[in-house]
This record gives C-alpha cells, structure tokens and sequence, in this order.
C-alpha cells in the first residue's frame, strides 16, 4: 500500500469523528464533557499528524519548499494541537464548545487541503516505489503501536 493510501484511510475514520463531535458537541452541557472528547480528538489526531510528518513530508521536504508549503503545513498541525491544549485550560463550557467546534473546522480544511494538493503533489514528485516502502513502514508503525 502507498503511504497516501494509508494516510486517506486514516482520514476516512477522522471524517466520522469529526461529523460526530459536530453533532454532539451543543447536547455536552459540562466542561468536563467537553474536555474528554477534545482530549479524544487530541489522543487520536497526534499520532496521525506525527506519521505524516516524518513518513511523509520529511521525504518531500526539498519539493515542499521548492513550494512554499512546509511552512504552512507545520503550522498547521502545530495550530490544531495548540487549540486543543487551549480547551484543556479552557474554565468555560461556551468558550471549551466554541473552540472545540472551531479546532473541527480547522481540522476538515486541513484535511481537505492534504487530499486535494498535497497527497497528489506526493505522488507526482515521489517514486512508485518509494511510496510503497512509506507504506510499509506506516504499517510496521500501526502494528507496532496496536492503533
Ligand atoms: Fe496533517
Ligand atoms: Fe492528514
């Protein structure tokens, strides 16, 4: 399997956490409630984000900049995870709801940004067979860790 094979598959069950949190997130009353979902999305988003740093953008770091993109890319995982850090200090339900909804549409726009420009920049500029070895070690990683 190609790594960005592997990677949109991931972003296949991101997209069901995401349509659940945005259905649910105005019936989560407690600050509480809304702490343990975005230390979910924390909890399952971090890996996901760290195995496509190093299996996939370090490989393409010499195109990315030739484009303008590393930067934004980095950024962009970076805000997410800061967002989410914030919510934990959060000391208000309204404003820990707000922020988490907003980390979701943050989340989606950076999702699609990968699907749509990035996964198929990859594939241009990588060889068949270097992302087939990426996709090896994704796995190797997965099993590894029981995700
Ligand atoms: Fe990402
Ligand atoms: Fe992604």
């Amino acid at each position: 399997m190609k790594i960005t094979e592997a990677l949109i598959a991931e972003h296949g069950v991101f997209h069901g956490l995401f349509d659940y949190i945005e259905r649910t997130a105005p019936n989560l009353k407690t600050l509480a409630e809304i702490k343990t979902v975005a230390g979910l999305l924390d909890a399952t988003l971090d890996p996901h984000s760290r195995v496509e740093e190093e299996l996939f953008i370090a490989p393409l770091d010499h195109c990315m900049d030739q484009l303008g993109q590393t930067q934004s890319f980095h950024g962009e995982h970076e805000e997410i995870e800061a967002t989410l850090d914030a919510i934990q200090q959060s000391k208000s339900a309204k404003a820990a709801r707000k922020l988490l909804l907003e980390t979701v549409r943050a989340c989606r726009r950076h999702f699609d940004k990968e699907e749509r420009h990035v996964f198929p920049m990859g594939e241009r500029l990588l060889k068949a067979r270097t992302l087939n070895t990426l996709g090896a070690e994704w796995q190797k990683r997965r099993e590894d860790t029981g995700w």
